[in-house]
């Protein structure tokens, strides 16, 4: 049988999430909203897109929770983005109503699905997924990481004018300005760029990737980046469906790993056919230690806002 992958909301994230995982044609896809004709005329046209991709995927729009039923992945990217000026947490509230509502409806219809959170404040977003679906923490699982590491790697390629293939990031902590970049780690060719770079410019570097989604934000005027986001999403979704078991860095639920309990925050994960395999434990110095538990409780202080 076909593999499903239903997506939550139709917007810039949802709608560019389905056109990639349509065009690799790894899934069909079902693409939810509460807007009437929005998911399905997005649909439509990247059903129409289907015989130049050669794609044999099928792509269904709807505001109807059982179409999405059974889904093999469900990934939710319903909610606000954010406006200029807004930081991610200021969409705390309003985006967690509509992640309770959301999955009551998923667990309900696709009880033994793997989920996808991306709508921010995306750390929170995911442990409030988690609790409310009632799931193994192992299937519900948070895009950021994937993203940020994006970020850098490309500024890094550009600095150093090579093929970002050839470029290699980590972090870890919340998707947040407080994401925490492993420089030691991060390397052109497996050469650390601590080797290559004077601190400045690594700082500059890790400073723009901080900023990275404000700086589209402000340039969209209004939206946030969906590019680069569908295509982190579609990395993870890909992982699972096919059990690539790829190591990724995820928002994921911890139970004692890096000396931290019950939060979700970014770390490197195995991903494949069960969702999250393997928590990755990276021996952290001292000051990577602080940045990291700074970024954690940052995450806890939200989660206690919403008195989940
Ligand atoms: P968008 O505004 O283009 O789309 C959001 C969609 O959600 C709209 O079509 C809206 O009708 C729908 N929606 C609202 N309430 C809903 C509900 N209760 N049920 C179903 N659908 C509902 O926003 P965009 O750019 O697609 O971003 C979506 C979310 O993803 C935002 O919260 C944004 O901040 C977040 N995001 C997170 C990233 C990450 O790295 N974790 C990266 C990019 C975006
Ligand atoms: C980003 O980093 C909005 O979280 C999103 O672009």
């Amino acid at each position: 049988m076909r593999k499903r992958v239903s997506i939550i909301g139709a917007g810039n994230v949802g709608a560019t999430t389905a056109q990639f995982v349509v065009q690799s044609g790894i899934a069909d896809v079902v693409m939810f909203d509460i807007a009437e004709g929005i998911p399905q005329g997005k649909a439509l046209d990247i059903a129409e897109a289907c015989p130049l991709w050669g794609s044999s995927s099928a792509i269904k729009g709807t505001n109807k929770y059982t179409d999405t039923a059974d889904s093999n992945i469900v990934v939710i990217a319903a909610g606000f983005p954010r406006k200029p000026g807004m930081s991610r947490d200021d969409l705390l509230h309003a985006n967690a109503n509509v992640i309770r509502e959301t999955c009551i409806e998923i667990a309900r219809t696709s009880p033994n699905a793997i989920i996808i959170v991306v709508t921010n404040p995306m750390d929170v977003m995911t442990y409030l997924a988690w609790k409310a679906t009632e799931f193994s923490c192992r299937r519900v699982i948070g895009m950021g990481g994937i993203l940020d590491a994006a970020r850098l790697t490309a500024f890094l390629s550009w600095e150093f004018n090579v093929s970002p293939e050839d470029v290699e990031a980590l972090l870890l902590g919340g998707h947040s300005d407080e994401m925490v970049p492993l420089t030691r780690f991060t390397a052109v060719k497996g050469i650390p760029v601590t080797e290559l770079l004077p601190k400045k410019t690594i700082n500059s570097l890790i400073e723009k990737t901080r900023k990275g989604g404000a700086e589209i934000v402000s340039l969209l005027k209004s939206g946030s980046a969906y590019y680069a986001p569908a295509a982190a999403i579609f990395q993870m979704i890909k992982s699972i469906l096919l059990d690539e078991k790829r190591v990724l860095p995820c928002a994921a639920y911890l139970n004692g790993e890096y000396g931290v309990k019950d939060i979700y925050v970014g770390v490197p994960v195995i991903l494949g056919k069960e969702g999250v395999e393997k928590v990755i434990e990276v021996n952290l110095t001292k000051e990577e230690k602080t940045q990291f538990m700074r970024s954690c409780t940052s995450v806890r202080k939200l989660i206690k806002k919403l008195s989940i």
